[in-house]
Order: structure tokens, then sequence, then C-alpha cells
């Protein structure tokens, strides 16, 4: 082989690695650089579905029922013992969430659930889950007499830092997770709301 040809083969060598080399940086970067989900329309509705799938699972609606009494267990059947939500969400005299509800979950199957925050919604903003098709309850969520005022950013707020919700997450023994964790369930809200808020048909 001519000293020239190796030459050409060392520095098409050279030039192969550095562009190898380049592009591997190059994707790095972008898969460490945080992604931004974009978001129009359809993917805010889809994202809805999401959210709506972590809103009806009984972790949840079990305190944002239709009636006035909360629901138990993995099937979200009536609160045993006759209790009722109460003018502030905390029970009725003589019954109130307190008296068996603590504030940290008491440990074995069917104990008392517990958090400092244990009520249900006030009667004046209910704030119902339950029986909700996509639809209503994306209407519902966008509507400010239904959510006592509150904007869609402290929904937000609300379902990524508010220790009641984080309950859902950490339900003691022997009850059912919602479907998605709560870190995905904030990122399906941001999509949702980035692209528009829109409701499912
Ligand atoms: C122990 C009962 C309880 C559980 C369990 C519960 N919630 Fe709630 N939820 C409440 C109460 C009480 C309010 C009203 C809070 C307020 O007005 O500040 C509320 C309000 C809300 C609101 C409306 C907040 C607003 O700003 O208007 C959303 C959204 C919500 N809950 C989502 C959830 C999700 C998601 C879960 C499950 C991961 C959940 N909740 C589980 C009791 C509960
Ligand atoms: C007399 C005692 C008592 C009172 C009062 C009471 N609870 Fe309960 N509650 C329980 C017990 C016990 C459980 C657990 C049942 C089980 O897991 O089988 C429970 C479970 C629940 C659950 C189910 C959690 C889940 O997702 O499975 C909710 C929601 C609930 N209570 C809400 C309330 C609210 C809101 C109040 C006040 C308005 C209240 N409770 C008052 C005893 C009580």
């Amino acid at each position: 082989m001519s000293a020239r040809k190796a030459n050409h083969r060392r520095s098409f060598y050279f030039w192969l690695s550095a562009v190898c080399g380049l592009s591997l940086l190059a994707i790095a970067t972008l898969h460490a650089a945080p992604r931004t989900p974009k978001s129009d329309a359809n993917s805010s509705r889809e994202a809805f579905l999401q959210i709506y799938k972590v809103f009806t699972s009984p972790r949840c609606q079990n305190c944002h029922p239709a009636g006035d009494s909360p629901l138990q267990g993995d099937d979200s059947h009536v609160h045993l013992q006759y209790v009722k939500r109460g003018k502030d969400g905390r029970g009725v005299y003589g019954m109130r969430c307190d008296t068996c509800h603590q504030s940290a979950n008491l440990p074995g199957a069917n104990m008392p659930p517990g958090n400092p925050k244990w009520s249900l919604p006030a009667p004046e903003t209910k704030m119902v889950f339950v029986g909700r098709t996509p639809a209503e309850l994306c209407r519902q969520l966008k509507d400010p007499k239904q959510t006592g005022g509150r904007s869609l950013a402290q929904l937000l707020e609300h379902v990524s830092s508010d220790e009641l919700v984080g309950w859902g997450w950490d339900p003691g023994t022997g009850r059912a997770l919602p479907p998605l964790s709560r870190a995905d369930t904030v990122t399906q809200m941001k999509i949702w709301i980035d692209g528009g808020a829109a409701c499912p048909q």
C-alpha cells in the first residue's frame, strides 16, 4: 500500500470517528435537555382521558361522591356507620371524621386511613367525580362556580402538592393505587392545560 493511500485511510477513519462521536454527543444532549411536551387540542384531550382515569379511581372518587356519604374500598361502596359530609365536610356532630381517622394511616387491613386534612369537600363546592363522564368532569374542572373560583394553575398545584391528594398514592394496607403515578398525573395535567384544557366530546 502506498503511503498516500494509507494516509487517506487514516484520515477517513479520523473523520468517521469524529462524525460518530459528535452525533452521539448530539443525541445525548437532546436526551438530557428537559423535554417540554408540545401540546395541541388533540394531545390535550388525550391527556384528559388519562387524568380522568386517576380522578375516577377509588382512591380519589371515594371522597368525591355525588351524594353526602363518603365511599369506601376498591369497590367504592357507601361508607359504613352512616357517615355524612356535614356543613364543613368533616362530618356531623358525634360522627366527625377525626373520631376515627387519625393524622396518619393506622396499620392493618380495614383500619381507618389517616391524614390531618381528612374530610370531604365542603357542601358548596362538592367537586363530584363519581358518575361524571370525561366531558362532564372536564367542564366541571374549568367552571369557577364549581371549583370555588380556582384557576387551572391552582388545580394543578393542588394535584401536585396537596398532602390530602398525596394520600391517594400512600393509602395504607390493601388499597389499590391510582392507575398513574402522581408524577405522571401531573405531567398529563400539564399537557392538558398547555394544549388549551380541551374537553373530550
Ligand atoms: C380524604 C378525602 C379525599 C381524598 C382521598 C381525595 N380528595 Fe380531593 N378533595 C378533598 C377535599 C376535602 C377537597 C376540597 C379542598 C379544598 O377546597 O381546599 C378536595 C378537592 C379536590 C380538587 C379540587 C381542588 C380545587 O382547587 O378546587 C381536586 C382536583 C382533587 N380534590 C383531586 C383529588 C385527587 C386527584 C385525588 C386522588 C389522588 C383526591 N382528590 C383524593 C378530599 C379528598
Ligand atoms: C366511626 C368511624 C369512622 C368515621 C366517623 C369516619 N370514618 Fe371513614 N373510615 C372508617 C374506617 C374503619 C375505614 C376503613 C374501612 C376499610 O378499609 O374497610 C374508613 C374508610 C374511609 C374511606 C375509604 C378510603 C378508601 O379509599 O378506601 C373514606 C373516603 C372515608 N373513610 C372518609 C370519611 C370521611 C370523609 C369521614 C367524615 C365525614 C369519615 N370517613 C368518618 C371509619 C370512620
